[in-house]
C-alpha cells in the first residue's frame, strides 16, 4: 500500500462558515436521474418498457423534476422522450429534463427531442475540472469557460425552436468537486449571464460531485461558497449532485443542503455510476426521521424495491437503509427484548411520537412488517421467542417461561447454525410444552368441602397405565398437586402461575402457565390449553410434571427421570 501517491484536494478558504450551525427544516427540489445518470451505468440499459415504468413510478411517488434521459448519445433515450410527449404521458406538474453536452449538433439533437414538451429543463454540462482541463481537453480555464458560455448561447439559440415550450437551463460544471471553487463560480455566473432570464425565472446550477474526491465537510465548504460568492445567486437555484465513490454521498448531499443547496438529483436506491449516485430514498427518509415530510411518497417501500430492481436488474442490498430486507430485523436476544418492550411502552403510553429502541423508524411506516422484526437464530434470546410467540401464535408466556424455552431454541440453532421461523418456534414450543407426554389426564371430579376446602379426583394414565389420584386441598389446582404429590412420592409446589384467553367469542380457549419447583430448587414451566379454565391449569401441571422427565431442557438431577424415557 502507498497512500504518499494520494493526496487530498486543496482546501476552501471558508472562513465563519455557516452551515454547521444550519438544520434542515424543509424538502429539497427533488430530480431524479434515474432514466439518465442511473440508466447510463446499467449493465443492460433499460428499454422503453422499463424506462415508462420507472418513470410513472417516479410519477407517482411525487417527482416533479425528472432527467429522462440523454437523447443526442441514445437513439433508445430519443425514442423514450418522443413516446412521453407524443403519448401525453407527462402530468401537467411534471417537468422532463434532458442532459446534454456542450457541443452544438448535440444540443440541436436534444432540442429536436423535446419538440411539444409542455415545460422542459436544457441540462447542458461540460467538465470544468483542473485535472480533465490538463490531460484529457489541453484547454486553459479561460478555453473551458469560453466553451460553457458557447455552450449556453447554443441552447438559447436551439430553444428558440421550442415555442410553447417553457424552458429552464440547467447548467453543471462537471467534476466541480474537483475544480477551483472560484473559478468554478465564475464559469456560473458567466453561464447565467450568457443565459440571461426573464425576471423571476431562474437558472439551475448543479454542482456534482462527480467523483466523490474529499470528506463531506468539504463538499459543504464548496457549496456554501459558491452560496455565498455567485454574484447571481438570486437567479440561479443550486442543485446537487453527489456520486458515492466514498460512500458519503448521503451525508454530502445533507451538509450541503445546511450549507445553501435548493435541489437534489439523485436516484432510487442509488443507482448510478460506479459506486452509484445518491440515494434519494434514503436523504428524503433520513428528513422524514427528523420530523420533515420530504414531499416523496415512501409508504410502500418494498413495491419500490421490486420496481427499481426489475427496472435496473440490480438487487437492493438486504442491509441497504430503509429498504433493506434485514434492517428492520434484530436477531441479537438484548435488541429484542428492548424492541419487545419498546413496542409495549408506545402502546401503553401513547407516545405521539415513535420511540422504539433499535428502530430509528416505524417499519409500517415504509410499508414493512413488524413481523421480520424479530428474527431467531442462535444470537436470540427470551425476549425475541416471547415476541413470536405472543405476536404470531397468541401465547402471552411468563417471563420464566421464556428464559427457559429460549434455551431449548438455542441448542437448536446451535447445533444447526440456522434461523428458525416463527412457524418453527411454535412447533418447538408445541413440542416442548403442550404434545402429550408421561402423564396424561383423563378425567376428574371436583367436590366443594366447604369455602375453603375441595376435592380434586383426577385420572390420570402414567405411561399408558391408568392410575386415580384423589386429594383435598384450598382449591382445585391445590388439591390436585396433593394428589399428584402423594402419588407420585413428589415435594413439588407451584412457583408460578399465569392464564390468558386465546382468541375471542365461543372459540376462545384458556392457556394456563404453571412452573413447579422441585425440593432441590429446580424447576420446571409447563403450559395447558383448553375450553374449560381449570382443565387447561390442571394439564399445565402435567406439562410441567412431564418436563422434569429425561425430556426436559436442564440437566439438573430432578426427581422424575425413568428408564423408559431416557
Ligand atoms: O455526475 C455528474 O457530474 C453528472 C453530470 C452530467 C451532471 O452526471
Ligand atoms: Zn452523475
Amino acid at each position: 500500500m502507498q497512500a504518499r501517491r494520494y493526496r487530498p484536494i486543496p482546501l476552501v478558504s471558508l472562513p465563519q462558515r455557516a452551515w454547521p450551525d444550519q438544520e434542515i427544516t424543509a424538502a429539497p427540489i427533488w430530480c431524479s436521474v434515474d432514466l439518465r445518470d442511473g440508466n447510463q451505468a446499467l449493465v443492460e440499459p433499460m428499454g422503453s418498457d422499463r424506462k415508462l415504468l420507472l418513470f410513472e413510478t417516479l410519477v407517482k411517488m411525487g417527482f416533479k423534476e425528472i432527467e429522462v434521459g440523454f437523447p443526442a448519445a441514445s437513439q433508445t433515450d430519443f425514442d423514450f422522450v418522443r413516446q412521453l410527449i407524443e403519448e401525453h404521458r407527462i402530468p401537467a406538474d411534471v417537468t422532463i429534463q434532458v442532459l446534454t453536452q456542450a457541443r452544438e449538433s448535440l444540443i440541436n439533437r436534444t432540442v429536436e427531442a423535446v419538440q411539444g414538451a409542455p415545460r422542459v429543463i436544457l441540462h447542458l454540462y461540460n467538465s470544468t475540472s483542473t485535472l480533465q482541463r490538463r490531460v484529457v481537453f489541453g484547454l486553459d480555464q479561460a478555453a473551458v469557460l469560453d466553451l460553457a458560455i458557447q455552450g449556453t448561447q447554443w441552447v438559447k439559440q436551439a430553444a428558440k425552436a421550442l415555442t410553447g415550450s417553457q424552458v429552464t437551463l440547467e447548467y453543471s460544471p462537471e467534476s466541480f468537486t474537483s475544480t477551483e471553487v472560484d473559478y468554478a463560480t465564475e464559469v456560473c455566473d458567466a453561464v447565467i449571464e450568457a443565459w440571461a432570464p426573464a425576471p423571476g425565472e431562474k437558472v439551475i446550477l448543479n454542482l456534482p460531485a462527480t467523483v466523490e474526491v474529499t470528506t463531506p465537510n468539504r463538499y459543504a465548504d464548496q457549496i456554501e461558497y459558491v452560496h455565498r460568492n455567485l454574484r447571481h445567486r438570486d437567479q440561479a437555484l443550486i442543485s446537487i449532485h453527489t456520486h458515492n465513490d466514498r460512500g458519503c454521498s448521503v451525508a454530502a448531499t445533507e451538509l450541503a443542503l445546511l450549507a445553501g443547496a435548493d435541489r437534489v438529483e439523485g436516484t432510487l436506491f442509488g443507482n448510478g455510476e460506479r459506486t452509484g449516485n445518491v440515494d434519494v430514498v434514503t436523504v428524503a427518509l433520513n428528513l422524514y426521521t427528523q420530523g420533515v415530510d420530504p414531499g416523496l411518497d415512501l409508504s410502500n417501500l418494498p413495491a419500490l424495491v421490486k420496481v427499481a430492481e426489475h427496472c435496473n436488474r440490480l438487487p437492493v442490498p438486504a442491509r441497504h437503509p430503509y429498504a433493506g430486507e434485514l434492517v428492520f430485523t434484530a436477531f441479537s436476544g438484548s435488541h429484542q427484548d428492548a424492541i419487545r418492550k419498546g413496542l409495549e411502552a408506545m402502546k401503553q403510553e401513547k407516545n405521539p411520537y415513535w420511540e422504539v429502541p433499535y428502530l430509528p423508524i416505524d417499519p409500517a411506516d415504509v410499508g414493512r412488517q413488524y413481523e421480520p422484526i424479530i428474527r431467531i437464530n442462535s444470537q436470540s434470546g427470551k425476549g425475541g421467542v416471547a415476541f413470536l410467540l405472543e405476536q404470531d401464535h397468541g401465547f402471552a408466556v411468563p417471563k420464566a417461561l421464556a428464559q427457559e424455552f429460549s434455551q431449548v431454541v438455542q441448542r437448536i440453532t446451535d447445533r444447526t447454525g440456522e434461523e428458525l421461523s416463527s412457524d418453527q418456534v411454535f412447533e418447538t414450543f408445541e413440542r416442548e410444552y403442550l404434545s402429550l407426554g408421561r402423564f396424561e389426564l383423563t378425567d376428574y371430579e371436583t367436590h366443594r368441602l366447604s369455602r375453603e376446602k375441595c376435592r380434586m379426583t383426577a385420572t390420570l394414565l402414567d405411561r399408558g397405565t391408568k392410575v386415580v389420584i384423589q386429594a383435598e386441598g384450598n382449591g382445585p389446582i391445590d388439591a390436585f398437586l396433593h394428589a399428584f404429590q402423594e402419588t407420585f412420592n413428589l415435594d413439588v409446589h407451584v412457583s408460578d402461575y399465569s392464564e390468558h384467553a386465546l382468541g375471542r367469542g365461543e372459540g376462545a380457549e384458556a392457556i394456563a402457565y404453571v412452573m413447579l419447583r422441585l425440593a432441590d430448587g429446580s424447576s420446571r414451566c409447563g403450559v395447558g390449553r383448553h375450553a374449560d379454565i381449570l382443565e387447561a391449569s390442571l394439564q399445565a401441571v402435567l406439562s410441567s410434571a412431564n418436563r422434569l422427565d429425561d425430556r426436559s431442557p436442564v440437566e439438573d438431577g430432578s426427581g422424575l427421570r425413568t428408564e423408559a424415557a431416557s
